[in-house]
């Protein structure tokens, strides 16, 4: 998975990485700011990605699609296809660019609009990767865990750098009987969910 990445998702991640870095310093607006998982983050939920039951694979919270790359390389991996979700026009935009330039158009699903508004559709989950306003964390947590498969997982970013916000729903997840959590000190921190099985 690592071993072999395709050069065009090398040059579009590090393109990628290069475009947040400098978000991040030139007052870049925080709706505009592509606000990505750093590298470290993209490895751990691609080896989870990869190791998750059948099922669909979805993120919540594309931007400009930099860890719908690394997902991708699960997908590569495992012949599947990730579903991906971003409100935000422009970002889809950007999405919609990078999946073109890193030849993933054909793993990659970008849907263009609120989660909230187009879970109804989902079938059975094998993984979710959920990314998106802190403020819909819970509502998205609600949504997917009653869809997730058995040995489904749910991996949710910020859980520690958004920590007082996310605190209730991370308490509510570890208190969940239907998964069995964990916060993993890795990047910004990961909330793993596992549905029992
Ligand atoms: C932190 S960024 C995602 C970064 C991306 N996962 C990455 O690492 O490359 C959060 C994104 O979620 C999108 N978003 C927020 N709420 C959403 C919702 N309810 N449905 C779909 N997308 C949403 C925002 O527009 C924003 O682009």
């Amino acid at each position: 998975m690592f071993h072999d990445i395709p050069l065009e998702i090398l040059e579009r991640m590090h393109e990628l990485e290069r475009r947040d870095e400098a978000d991040r310093v030139d007052g870049t607006s925080r709706l505009e700011r592509l606000r990505q998982i750093p590298e470290e983050t993209g490895r751990f939920i691609a080896l989870w990605a990869a190791s998750s039951p059948e099922g669909a694979m979805i993120e919540i919270g594309t931007s400009a699609g930099y860890s719908a790359l690394w997902l991708a390389l699960a997908c590569r991996a495992t012949a599947r296809t990730l579903t991906t979700f971003e409100v935000l026009p422009k970002k889809v935009a950007l999405a919609r660019e990078t999946f073109s330039q890193a030849g993933v158009d054909d793993l990659v699903t970008l849907v263009e609009g609120d989660f909230l508004a187009c879970a109804g559709e989902l079938g059975p989950v094998g993984f979710c990767f959920l990314d998106a306003e802190k403020e819909v964390y819970e509502s998205c947590y609600d949504l997917v865990v009653p869809r997730l498969v058995p040995g489904g997982l749910l991996v949710a970013d910020n859980a520690i750098n958004h920590r007082e916000t996310l605190q209730p729903m991370i308490d509510a997840a570890l208190a969940d009987e239907r998964v069995d959590a964990l916060v993993v000190p890795i990047g910004k921190g990961e909330l793993v969910c596992r549905r029992k099985n």
